[in-house]
């Protein structure tokens, strides 16, 4: 019924950045999805060093501590049948929950710009995506992990559509949250995330952008099958 890619399609890769809670991930899931390819969520990655650091009481100024602790950290995704997702594991617990926690949504960001932790990433982002045929979120996904990605999206959205957004993901978990716990995070991550130094936050020059502020999420989706399938068509035509 979808428009599952075919063998003979070239496994591309497609990038998607933007800001936090823009629909990125399930807009990402769902295409992954729909175009039969390999979904990776690289914020869950940094949340999931991001939690090993919290629970291990890594101090962000020790360069040793940090890189003891990257030594021990294993990263990994398994599909739940059930929950039909993807979830987290780090060392071979199932952590997808707990990396949601506004814990770890606090100090996530403080931990992204360190160029240690950057690095271990975005190698491992790079072996998950060999091959093609992925769907990779994040921020830097176009312009540093594959700044030669066949398809690159940067999506945006307005500040009040975003919170609306993270407010009903995370109340549909249980999560008890206020709307100003929520403007305040995503505003410092914001901040953040576009000023360090290593890698920022910005579109790359050949991204398509999409503004998914007023459009729902069947366009969102959509609009990225319409880019991949003529980006696809043109590749098997060169
Ligand atoms: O879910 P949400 O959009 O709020 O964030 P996320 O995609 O889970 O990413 C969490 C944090 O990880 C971001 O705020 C960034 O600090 C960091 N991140 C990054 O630095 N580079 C990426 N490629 C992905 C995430």
């Amino acid at each position: 019924m979808y428009d599952t890619a075919t063998d003979q399609d070239k496994k591309i890769i497609i990038a998607i950045d933007g800001y936090s809670a823009c629909g990125k991930s399930s807009t990402a899931k769902e295409v992954a999805s729909r175009l039969g390819f390999t979904y990776v969520d690289s914020g869950a990655m940094y949340r999931a060093v991001t939690l090993y650091f919290l629970d291990h009481n890594v101090d962000l100024e020790n360069q040793q501590q940090i890189a003891k602790a990257l030594k021990e950290i294993t990263i990994t995704f398994k599909y739940n049948k059930a929950e039909r997702r993807f979830e987290t594991y780090l060392n071979g617990g199932n952590i997808e929950e707990d990396i949601r926690r506004m814990r770890v949504s606090n100090m996530v960001s403080k931990v992204s710009v360190i160029p240690e932790v950057r690095s271990a990433m975005v190698d491992l982002q790079r072996v998950m995506g060999k091959g093609g045929g992925v769907v990779m979120d994040g921020r830097d996904i176009g312009t540093t992990v594959y700044p030669d990605a066949e398809l690159k999206v940067f999506m945006t959205a307005n500040f009040e559509a975003r919170v609306d957004r993270r407010m009903r993901e995370l109340e549909s978990n249980g999560v008890e949250i206020t709307s100003d716990e929520i403007k305040e995070n995503l505003a410092t991550r914001d901040r953040i995330d576009s000023t360090r130094e290593v890698s920022p936050l910005r579109k790359a020059d050949d991204a398509h952008e999409i503004d998914t502020s007023y459009i729902t999420f069947e366009q969102q989706v959509q609009k990225i099958i319409e880019l991949a399938r003529s980006r696809m068509k043109a590749l098997s035509n060169a």
